[in-house]
């Protein structure tokens, strides 16, 4: 099924662009209050303003023409001219009667014609141990690379690369330091002798001028594939990614090793970057380097801006590398979309790369580049999340830790559980409150991480969420109920209170979310959208009695808890959180 609000935009917009002459949008957008009714169609102001037509009566005639029959009441014309539209109650009762019966998709149809995504996420660099400046990225991209997949309903069409930090001087100086201050052999090291033999190699750059020279040349062996260089190397970036790869899979994160392209991928593809952009007649000389110039970008002092793509001595430079990925995922694998998620300071880099990559006509059609910008992860300071003594706090022990503090509210509440169970239930509430937590804030704040706040049973949070899927199993636990039946005879259903409908209506909301996630890619539309469907279950629970309630009564309301259940559970899957049974 279309989501509702498409239906309502297609036949509104139908209406006005036949008295336009011309296709205009009707705009509807979700009533922010009961009131208005359900949906509300917003575009009939500036319709008239271009018709020079009075409003409201443009709106009677829009209403007069538009056929909703079957789907609303009778349109209402509010204010200005807003089209207030109210579903009616068949209608509503025979669509919750479809979703019902479709367990993997909740009745949203997958959209089609749509394009292969690419979307680069999480991408530490792998001469560290990743920390809490990866977190956002990780879980960001994973959110939305999931909600892509369910938007477009094939996995092929979501393409996730890992563009790892593997070239490059700070490999040159791990590689010589695994040579030099390393004391184990590097067939057995571990991740803390590359965090020691990275550490060391810092303190030498720093202290001993000398070194700069010594890590240039090294750095070079290695972009030749010297040996033991190029060996060491391989070592090094293994230990680091290993490393990576189960804290993906602690933080339930679907990126492994097939999803790696590091920036080491693309090195004998810079040349041909610098060779396009010749061609293209874009390169310039500037002090030796090779730079590209374009209109709108200048320096605080106002001279123009260039991005230098290779420096005087040979060497390539970030944004050259992505240059060469954009044109890679563009050519090679296909892309008509690719999302870039990375924190804030990187908006006007990803913005002179996507502006020289259409320049150089490397962008076919209407492909499209989106950047998704998040903002810094806070401590109680209000300043960058570090640990007392200054340093970035290891991403392993923070989620370590989520767990440990998630298992003292297990304790707590649930005392009589196993072991087993409890270890469980502390890990999807650990790292679902990290990942919550962050995923519902909105993408471009800094936010103040806050365990107390993220792991509390009220509000909007994962251990929340949790709990209201946990609540509803408990229900059909309690009645012995048989789920299969419930949907066999979901044709029963039946909608009379107010909560009721209200409840349902949250529940067709779905694919709307869905859409405008995967267009907006705005995560925390999903966890608006799920906080407000549990607080439209808890009204519901609280007043409309379910298993006391009369036979057919009854079941309408346990189809009501059932597809609640549900949603709930695709809606954390999409955010990459596990529901539990019982809490
Ligand atoms: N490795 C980079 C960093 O740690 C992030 C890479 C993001 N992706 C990209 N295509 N540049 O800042």
């Amino acid at each position: 099924m279309k989501p509702i609000i498409e239906i309502l935009e297609e036949k509104v917009a139908a209406v006005m662009s036949e008295l336009a002459g011309e296709k205009v949008p009707a705009i509807v957008k979700t009533s922010q209050n009961v009131k208005f009714g359900d949906y509300q169609a917003n575009g009939v102001m500036s319709l008239a303003k271009k018709l020079r037509k009075n409003p409201r009566e443009l709106a009677s005639e829009v209403v007069a023409k538009l056929d909703l029959a079957d789907m609303c009441a009778a349109p209402e014309i509010a204010g200005p001219g807003f089209i207030n539209l109210r579903l009616k109650n068949d209608w509503l009762t025979a669509r919750l009667v479809d979703a019902l019966g479709d367990d993997a998709r909740l009745g949203v149809d997958p959209v089609e014609q749509v394009g292969i995504t690419v979307i680069d996420y999480s991408a530490p660099n792998v001469a560290k141990q990743m920390h809490v400046g990866h977190l956002r990225s990780t879980i960001i991209g994973d959110t939305i690379s999931r909600v892509l997949e369910f938007y477009i309903g094939d996995p092929d069409k979501v393409i996730r690369q890992n563009h790892i930090g593997d070239w490059g001087l700070q490999m040159g100086m791990v590689v010589w330091a695994m040579q030099n201050v390393m004391e184990v052999d590097a067939s057995e090291m571990t991740l803390a002798d590359l965090e020691d033999v990275y550490r060391k190699s810092n303190i030498l750059m720093k202290d001993d001028p000398g070194h700069g020279d010594i890590f240039r040349n090294s750095t070079l062996k290695l972009q030749n594939h010297e040996e033991p260089e190029i060996s060491l190397w391989q070592n090094a970036r293994k230990v680091s990614l290993d490393a990576c790869i189960e804290i993906y899979k602690q933080l339930n994160v679907l990126l492994d090793n097939d999803n790696v392209r590091g920036e080491s991928f693309y090195t004998d593809k810079l040349p041909g970057v610098i060779e396009s952009l010749e061609t293209a007649g874009m390169l310039k000389e500037s002090d030796g380097a090779k730079v590209v110039f374009m209109d709108g970008y200048k320096k605080p002092d106002g001279e123009p801006l260039p991005m230098i793509v290779q420096k005087s001595d040979g060497a390539f430079l970030y944004a050259t590398t992505d240059l060469a990925a954009i044109r890679f995922r563009l050519d090679q694998l296909k892309a008509d979309r690719v999302v870039y998620v990375t924190d804030a300071r990187q908006k006007l880099h990803f913005d002179m790369v996507f502006n020289c990559a259409k320049q150089a006509g490397w962008v076919q059609g209407d492909a499209r580049l989106d950047h998704v910008p998040f903002g810094t992860v806070l401590g109680n300071d209000n300043k960058p999340f570090k640990t007392r003594s200054g340093e970035n706090i290891k991403l392993k022990e923070l989620l370590d830790e989520a767990q440990i503090r998630a298992m003292a509210v297990v304790e707590a509440k649930s005392p009589d559980l196993s072991d087993q169970q409890k270890q469980e239930i502390a890990a999807a509430v650990g790292i679902g409150a990290v990942k919550y937590a962050d995923l519902s804030n909105n993408l471009t704040s800094d936010y103040v991480f806050d365990w107390d706040k993220m792991l509390a049973m009220e509000g909007n949070t994962a251990p929340y969420m949790q709990y209201a899927y946990a609540r509803v199993q408990s229900i059909f636990r309690k009645g012995e109920i048989d789920t299969e039946q419930l949907i066999a005879d979901a044709g029963n259903l039946q909608l009379n209170e107010e909560m009721e409908i209200a409840l349902a209506k949250q529940l067709l909301r779905f694919g709307e979310i869905i859409a405008s996630v995967a267009s907006e890619l705005r995560p925390h539309i999903l966890t608006g959208y799920l906080f407000d469907l549990a607080q439209a279950f808890s009204s519901f629970y609280s007043n409309c009695p379910v298993l006391k309630a009369d036979t057919s009564v009854k079941e309408s309301r346990l189809m009501l808890c059932y597809q609640t259940a549900k949603t709930i559970k695709k809606g954390l899957g999409l955010l990459g959180i596990d529901t539990i049974e019982q809490m």
